[in-house]
């Protein structure tokens, strides 16, 4: 975790308009999406006068097999002077779970201090969401989640494991500064989307009454003070749940710790049409950020040429939006828009 406050100058365009983009296509099928992805950054670069250095990293399951090797520190050192990563998928049926989410995903959210974790729930024309009567003008809401803290420090232990009386406890911890520096982002998020400008909180403050407290009040002070145009909203994590499915079009804005983010933004892609369209930014807005479908990789599609790749083409309109280039993001979106209000490729 971090602080709140960076010596580091905020990220804009890059006045060359040259990006350095480390391509990670990862496991699965995180490399046949991600070819894909690259022909629409690659075209939309020809129209907006950008250029791609893309620098093309092995990293995932097939390389930790060949060579033990997770996240070598010499990888890292280089990433930490890219301007964006672009992420397959990691996770392979051969490595024990939890080895490379770990060693890999979150070690790269934690060593880049990616403490925002973006996540658009929008449904597209003429894709099918498993809620009954809504349409796109009913599900478009983005969360922010936090994405370096709580429950994810690992913080915690166990002892006495395998005897009859074995504790394990797991520390959800926040800090001051990791909760003002979300809500901060996700304020200005929210101000700039200039849509309800309504940035609800969701967490579960009936139960967990210190850190839903901090997360609470953190809220309330920022918004008081600097943010008055926005309007401040709580809903409890499980209620929240509730009101995705049952009234998804009352979101605007949600702001939530990790571990909560990580669970409503699975349903979240699911009332959205499904993995195949779910995009998602670990962001780090003043250094590296990382792109992904948030899919998975789906070893058993593997190489079948099934997987929708538009998940990969939005996560690639993300990292432009974030790179600074927020007409050719828009581009993309747009693209993504009109193929599927074309009716030409309806199921996902
Ligand atoms: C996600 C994933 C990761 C998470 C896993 C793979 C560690 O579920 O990006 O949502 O829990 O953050
Ligand atoms: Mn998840």
């Amino acid at each position: 975790m971090g602080s709140a406050s960076s010596a580091q100058k905020p990220k804009g365009a890059n006045k060359d308009k040259k990006y350095r983009i480390a391509v990670m296509p990862g496991d699965g099928t995180g490399p046949e999406v991600i070819a894909e992805g690259i022909k629409i950054l690659k075209a939309v670069a020809a129209s907006e006068g950008l250029s791609f250095e893309w620098i093309p990293y092995d990293l995932g399951g097939e390389r930790y097999k060949k060579t033990g090797e997770i996240l070598p520190g010499s990888a890292l050192a280089e990433l930490r002077k890219v301007d964006a990563i672009y992420l397959g998928a990691i996770g392979h049926p051969d490595v024990k779970p939890g080895i490379l989410e770990k060693g890999l995903l979150l070690q790269l959210r934690f060593e880049l201090d990616q403490y925002i974790n973006l996540r658009p729930v929008k449904l597209y024309p003429n894709v099918d969401s498993p809620l009954k009567n809504k349409g796109p003008q009913d599900i478009d809401f983005v969360v922010v989640r936090e994405n370096t803290g709580g429950i994810y420090t690992g913080m915690g232990g166990a002892s006495m494991v395998g005897t009859k009386d074995e504790v394990a406890t797991q520390l959800m911890v926040y800090t001051r500064p990791v909760v003002e520096r979300c809500i901060r982002y996700a304020y200005e998020f929210t101000r700039k989307r200039n849509r309800k400008k309504q940035l609800t909180l969701v967490h579960k403050n009936n139960v967990l009454t210190h850190c839903g407290d901090l997360w609470v009040r953190t809220h309330k002070e920022v918004g008081d003070k600097d943010y008055k145009d926005i309007k401040q909203d709580y809903n409890h994590v499980d209620a929240c749940t509730m009101w995705m499915v049952k009234n998804p079009e009352f979101y605007d804005v949600i702001v939530t710790e990790n571990l909560f983010g990580d669970i409503i933004t699975d349903l979240g892609a699911m009332i959205q049409g499904g993995m195949g369209i779910a995009a998602g930014g670990n962001i780090n807005p003043e250094g590296v950020s990382m792109f992904e479908p948030i899919g998975g990789s789906a070893p058993k599609y593997t190489g079948k040429n099934v997987i929708n790749p538009l998940a990969a083409v939005c996560a690639g309109g993300m990292m432009l939006e974030t790179l600074g280039e927020e007409k050719a993001g828009k581009r993309v979106e747009d693209a993504v828009f009109k193929l599927l209000s074309s009716g030409k490729m309806k199921s996902l």
